[in-house]
């Protein structure tokens, strides 16, 4: 799915009176993903309830219908899988394009490298230009082989795999849970035990679901912040239900919405708080931030709770280099947030951010700089100065990235004069009733 030909969307978001209501944001993108995988290579019925239907995920289904699963929607946010068993892919008659979603193709590159077939994957712009190569080369190492690809490993590639996956010890070299998440599902077909350490832990959900549906695996803490996962390969994983919480990456917009907007009061229902995913929330907090937890609980190991968010007055903080992992998506907003501080905010150890659907680190400054907020780069660190207010009246570029979109129209509620982003078109991929549910909330967006 690109979105490279269709006409940009652009819309402006101007200084609104309080955001009031009761929300619940869409369904988690990393668990739905997983959920429907999971299912995908289990033998029976998986039954998914609050599945994110946004363009990543949807890409996701279709690539597992391609390879021989069962993938229905049989309601609103409700889909059930049956799925061909570990190892049991077919070989997909399509090339599998997954459009925007790093997550969705890196985790199926995995899922795939352990089955004897041929696989053609794809995707937008954006999508072709992030680096594979950190998943092919384990994948690799496991016995899938590479034919044809783009530079470096770039999509659209071909991956062989293997007839006869091998179990490795794995150290990822960078904190990636894609990375990580697509060697597990290549162990699942390897005989033996396939071991992940990781240094900095990233999140877990594929850890938690694969328990979940059966397979024996077990996460230890290694070093300060690192865990090591040990997968026992060729589990016969069972169908099982999944309830999908709702994402907090999603719900970092309308939270740091209502912590700007003067007079907000808001609820966001059912958020997942697994602490691997919560390191936006504790900054806030750090900043002033009124954020309260209540009816807390959790399903199939995911912590999720309510949260009610009161506008606040933020001050500037430093955030250390080691929270990276649990607030990825999170820096873009989080310099928002910023932005309305009073006082400066120091991010470091950002460099993954160079990587995602856009440049992240380079598209944040420029977002900022174009609302008249002071905002300096330095090596892989950056600060933004809080001023207490943003002047407004920029143009920003989204490169493709839903975040960046959703972040500049949260800017533009508060600021003083309208902001506006060149196309709204990628908010789809992870967030498709973000200005409906928005405005519900009092969100003056034209
Ligand atoms: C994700 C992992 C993160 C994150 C992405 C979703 C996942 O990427 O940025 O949006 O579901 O595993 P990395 O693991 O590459 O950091």
């Amino acid at each position: 799915m690109t979105h490279s030909a269709d006409r940009p969307t652009p819309l402006q978001a101007r200084s609104s009176g309080p955001l009031t209501g009761k929300v619940r944001v869409p369904g988690d993108k990393s668990i739905s993903h997983r959920a429907l995988i999971l299912g995908a290579l289990a033998v029976g019925e998986t039954r998914i309830s609050g599945l994110l239907e946004g363009e990543d995920v949807l890409n996701t289904a279709k690539a597992m219908r391609a390879l021989g699963a069962r993938v229905e929607r049989t309601g609103a946010y409700a889909w059930e899988v049956r799925g061909v068993g570990v190892a049991g892919f077919a070989q997909p008659e399509i090339p599998l394009d997954f459009g925007n979603s790093g997550t969705g193709c890196r985790l199926v590159m995995g899922a795939v490298a352990g089955c004897p077939i041929t696989t053609v994957f794809d995707g937008d712009a954006s999508l072709r230009g992030r680096p594979m190569r950190r998943v092919l080369d384990p994948l690799e190492l496991m016995g899938a082989r590479v034919g044809a690809s783009g530079d470096g490993g770039r999509l659209p590639l071909t991956l062989n795999g293997a007839r006869d996956p091998l179990p490795i010890v794995y150290r990822t070299p960078v904190a990636s849970a894609q990375i990580k998440s697509a060697v597990l599902l290549a162990g699942l077909s390897a005989p033996g035990v396939t071991t992940v350490i990781e240094t900095e832990a990233s999140r877990d959900h594929t850890e938690l679901m694969l328990k979940h549906f059966g397979a024996q695996i077990v996460s230890t803490r290694d070093g300060s912040h690192g865990r090591k996962i040990v997968l026992t390969g060729q589990p016969e994983l069972h169908g099982a239900d999944v309830v999908v919480p709702a994402d907090p990456s999603s719900a970092a917009f309308p939270i740091v919405a209502a912590l700007i907007v003067e007079g907000s009061d808001i609820v966001l229902s059912d958020v997942m708080t697994n602490p691997l995913r919560t390191g936006l929330f504790t900054t806030l907090r750090e900043m002033g931030a009124s954020i309260e937890e209540t009816e807390v609980r959790g399903d199939a190991g995911e912590p999720m709770a309510q949260l009610r968010v009161r506008a606040s007055k933020l001050r500037g903080v430093e955030v250390p280099p080691e929270r990276a992992p649990s607030m990825i998506d999170e820096y873009l907003v989080l310099a928002v947030a910023a932005s309305f501080a009073e006082g400066a905010t120091i991010m470091r150890g950002l460099q993954e951010l160079r990587v995602k659907e856009s440049d992240r680190l380079e598209a944040t400054a420029a977002m900022l700089r174009v609302n008249g907020v002071k905002v300096e780069i330095s090596g892989n660190d950056m600060m933004v100065e809080g001023k207490g207010h943003v002047a407004g009246d920029g143009l920003v570029a989204t490169h493709m990235d839903h975040r960046i979109a959703m972040s500049a129209l949260v800017m533009g509620l508060a600021a003083d004069r309208p902001v506006k982003v060149d196309d709204t078109a990628f908010i789809a991929t992870s967030f498709p009733d973000f200005i409906p549910m928005m405005r519900g909330l009092g969100a003056e967006f034209s």
